[in-house]
């Protein structure tokens, strides 16, 4: 693979041929994950495209790249939605997500999309820093958005960052 970096991830856009790959990383983030049919099917939609993060293997062991993460955007004209991401269990806290939203936002600047949103759930943590660390702010909430499989409802707030226009 050869795409973008920041020390030792890169990004590559995520085409139909990773879809296995983030189907396997899906599964590590969430409760009702999305199947490779599913990953397919949301690619086809006008204006939806995804980055992957991963780690070049050691060339001269011959080593295989490490996926490490990937993210799903879908754009409408000057908007765009974080539909998911997600980062392998084993390579969390090492800016994988952070890489992957800087990313995100270098090409929907370069594709005049002005404003950015996303929905997570109230009790995600780890998401929640995440998105504040990289400017997002509160805007709604929506009351028993998720349903957890142990019955909770869990509302999802709705956050937006906005791009400083130059
Ligand atoms: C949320 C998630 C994508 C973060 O990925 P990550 O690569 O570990 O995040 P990063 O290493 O880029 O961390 C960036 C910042 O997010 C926050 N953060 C990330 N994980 C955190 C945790 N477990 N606890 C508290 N804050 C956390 C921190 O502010 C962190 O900055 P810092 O490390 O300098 O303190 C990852 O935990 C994940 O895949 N979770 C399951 C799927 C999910 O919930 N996706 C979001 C749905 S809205």
């Amino acid at each position: 693979m050869t795409g973008s970096s920041s020390g030792n991830i890169e990004l590559v856009p995520l085409t139909a041929a990773f879809v296995p790959v983030a189907a396997a990383l899906h599964v590590q983030g969430f409760e009702d994950c999305w199947d490779e049919d599913a990953l397919l099917r949301l690619l086809d939609v006008p204006g939806t495209f995804g980055l992957l993060a991963f780690q070049p293997g050691d060339s001269a062991q011959n080593g295989a790249d490490i996926p490490l993460g990937f993210v799903l955007i879908q754009s409408v004209v000057d908007e765009a939605e974080i539909i998911t991401i997600v980062v392998a269990s084993a390579a969390r806290r090492m800016g994988v997500a952070k890489t992957l939203i800087a990313g995100v936002e270098e090409r929907l600047c370069a594709n005049g999309v002005v404003r950015m949103l996303l929905e997570v759930a109230v009790d995600n943590d780890p998401a929640l820093n995440l998105y504040q660390g990289c400017g997002f702010e509160k805007v709604g909430r929506r009351k028993g958005y998720y349903d957890r499989h142990d019955g909770r409802k869990v509302d999802a707030l709705v956050l937006e960052r906005v791009f400083a226009q130059s």
